[in-house]
């Protein structure tokens, strides 16, 4: 499994953004070059759906798709939705599920994010699974309650042997911090890594649980990125605001790579 190389990950989520197919186009374009001088970063970029099959990649850039979401049955009557092999055919290998904005929004449940996880086991896409707390659910100090109650109901039926065969990332994105220029102290991210990883643990037992990457997300810059690998001790970002403007996202990338 991943991780192996020790690589960073890195993931733009583009979002809604930005408005026009040439427009993306040009990000896309502007960060691919960049990733191919780059070995030790994995960069995955997950457009709008719309744009997933138009944005090419070549055997030799050193770039993946990710897709914001998807539905969990295969095919059928999902007006709107669009499924695993859809995006397999459309050469997407990793999938967000669970962001907080679908879980807020579009009222996501736990159980909805379950058999998304399912579903792209089968069908050997990478989910990239989030979880966060809100800021009164930090105030309250619940966010070891939120983290357990996340991860318990996301990995329902999900065993230790499809854990090892098959990869997954986990994102904490702690609400508060998405999109607020407001990220919590080093300590407080390294905090979070190993209680995902102590609840991991109770699920799977440690070995398992070491093989999991665990990202952060929320206001990710130029400035906090590589502190929040080093000192948060985290395997990637999730970036959101940042990723959609290509100088900017370049320079996240050189920051975690140097
Ligand atoms: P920002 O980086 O804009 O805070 O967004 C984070 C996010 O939601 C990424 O999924």
């Amino acid at each position: 499994m991943e991780n192996t190389k020790n690589k960073k990950i890195i993931i733009a989520n583009w979002k809604m953004n930005p408005e026009t197919f040439s427009e993306a186009r040009e990000l896309f374009n502007a960060v691919k070059k960049e990733t191919r001088k780059l070995e030790n970063i994995e960069v995955v970029i997950a457009p709008p759906a719309l744009w997933l099959a138009q944005l090419k990649i070549n055997d030799n850039d050193n770039i993946e798709l990710g897709a914001q979401n998807m539905h969990w049955e295969e095919k059928g009557a999902f007006t709107g939705e669009i499924s695993p092999i859809m995006l397999k055919d459309a050469m997407v290998k990793y999938v967000i599920l669970g962001h907080s904005e679908r879980r807020i929004n579009f009222g996501e449940t736990d159980e909805m994010v379950n058999a998304k996880i399912l579903a792209a086991f089968k069908n050997k896409l990478t989910p990239i699974l989030c979880i966060g707390e809100t800021f009164e659910e930090k105030k309250e100090e619940k966010t070891q309650d939120v983290f357990k109650k996340q991860i318990n109901n996301a990995f329902v039926d999900i065993t230790e042997y499809e854990i090892e065969a098959n990869k997954i990332f986990i994102v904490y994105e702690p609400i508060w911090a998405i999109g607020s220029g407001f990220t919590p102290a080093f300590d407080d991210i390294l905090s979070a890594r190993l209680l995902i990883k102590k609840i991991l643990a109770g699920l799977y037992g440690r070995r398992v649980a070491d093989k999991v990457p665990v990202l952060y997300g929320g206001s990710v810059s130029v400035q906090n990125a590589k502190d929040i690998i080093n000192k948060g001790g985290m395997d990637g970002l999730l970036v959101g605001g940042a990723s959609i403007k290509a100088g900017e996202f370049i320079n996240i990338i050189r920051a975690v790579a140097n």
